[in-house]
């Protein structure tokens, strides 16, 4: 497939590949998936990243050598499953920058995360008269728990309005962030545009009234260093699945003192101090929001995949996204027939390049793609308001990681160019 693309493809393809540190063919020996199926191009990591063999490693190391269940057995193997769940956690809050430990609670990942803060500081927090201010480019997972919470309590939800080209327009922001505020609830980077979001304005609105900042992290842990305390969020949610590690696990990170305060959201086992037939105390964070059996050896292989990341460096996996944006940006730029959602400079982006084709819908899009080879989600991505907005009814979106190249852009291009054949335009 790259042989298809042009020559002064190759010339660009050179620049971009200079411009990084990684090496995607190699880190792609890696990923048993994509080396058992050497004819995929891998495009969907927005959606879920594959798994390097560190990640598969540990999930089956747990399981041959330390499964048992944790925070329960006095016996050897249950104490070194807890020791082993617990490294797991201080791993993924020094991943994140988090002072201490306790701040990281384990989720089925970022949606669960986001339904914990609403579910529970959500109640305690606000009542009917206050805000909660989302944006027009949220996932429906940092949207829905709002509206649930707003059903609940009588709580209204204000909307940062976005962009023709996909960016907030914070214009009014200081208008519409006033004291009834209680919390500012925002996408860090856009899952469909790749935008990415201001935090420091959002967060400066924010202090102003003495809201919190609740970050949806989900598209930027896998991709750059984000650290809680540079930040100055409150509340941090994210997924293991898009950052190489399992499905089925992701984390909340929120201040100790917030988390402290916070009534639990799922009654269970492990979650309390003590129960009697008619009431029950509470265990301190992070126990007090992972009522049952956690997924340990998910946390366990999370972890892994952190170590993997940072043995490659942030830095580079950061700087080799930004090398492929831009070369999606200027390749699918120049493609006839090719309209890029979002922002068009490389900068304000990370992740993933979002387009339509004249004349192709993004489903047949999609599908005549696959037959290439290629994996691409098409669709609205979960942001029906970001789309409506924008005037879209779906959009074709390729996502990038570690294991992808310029080659793999050059081969989306070739195969869309091949899509507008089958459709005649
Ligand atoms: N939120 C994921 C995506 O953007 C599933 O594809």
């Amino acid at each position: 497939m790259a042989q298809a693309a042009s020559a002064s493809a190759s010339v660009a393809t050179t620049v971009a590949d200079a411009a990084t540190d990684l090496d995607p063919a190699a880190i792609r020996r890696d990923f048993p998936l994509l080396v058992a199926h050497p004819e995929l191009i891998y495009l969907d990591s927005a959606a879920t990243a594959q798994k390097p063999q560190a990640v598969l490693d540990a999930l089956l190391d747990f399981y041959t050598h330390h499964n048992a269940n944790v925070h329960r057995g006095a016996y050897t193997l249950a104490a070194d499953a807890t020791l082993a769940y617990e490294a797991a956690r201080g791993r993924i809050a020094r991943f994140v920058g988090a002072r201490d430990a306790a701040e990281v609670v384990f989720t089925r990942g970022t949606t669960e995360a986001l339904n914990l803060v609403a579910g529970a500081w959500g109640p305690a927090n606000v009542s009917a008269g206050d805000t909660i201010v989302v944006t027009e480019m949220e996932h429906h997972s940092n949207l829905v728990p709002w509206h649930l919470l707003a059903a609940r309590t009588g709580c209204r939800l204000r909307v940062v309005p976005i962009t023709p080209d996909g960016r907030l327009d914070l214009d009014g922001l200081d208008a519409l962030v006033d004291e009834t505020v209680k919390l500012i609830s925002v996408v860090h980077i856009s899952n469909a545009v790749g935008t990415v979001n201001p935090v420091a304005d959002i967060v400066a609105a924010a202090r102003r009234v003495g809201a919190k900042v609740l970050l949806d992290a989900a598209q930027s842990v896998p991709h750059r260093k984000v650290d809680v305390a540079a930040l100055g969020v409150d509340f941090l949610a994210a997924s293991g699945h898009k950052m190489l590690g399992p499905m089925g696990i992701g984390f909340l990170w929120a201040r100790a003192s917030i988390l402290a305060d916070m009534p639990p959201w799922q009654g269970g086992g492990e979650m309390i101090r003590r129960v009697t037939p008619t009431d029950s105390t509470y265990a301190d964070p992070p126990q007090r929001f992972e009522a049952g059996t956690p997924s340990v050896a998910d946390a366990v292989a999370l972890a892994a995949a952190a170590d993997y990341l940072d043995r490659l460096g942030l830095d580079a996996c950061a700087a080799h996204d930004a090398s492929l944006v831009a070369y999606a940006l200027e390749r699918l730029g120049d493609a006839p027939g090719v309209r890029i959602a979002g922002p068009l400079d490389a900068p304000s982006r990370c992740g993933s390049v979002a387009f339509t084709v004249d004349g192709v819908h993004a489903h047949d899009l999609a599908t005549l793609l696959d037959g290439d080879g290629l994996c691409v989600r098409a669709g609205h991505h979960c942001t029906m308001p970001l789309h409506t907005r924008l005037g879209l009814a779906a959009t074709a979106r390729a996502s990038f990681q570690v294991y992808n190249g310029t080659a793999d852009i050059d081969a989306l291009v070739a195969g869309i160019a091949r899509a507008r054949g089958v459709f005649g335009v």
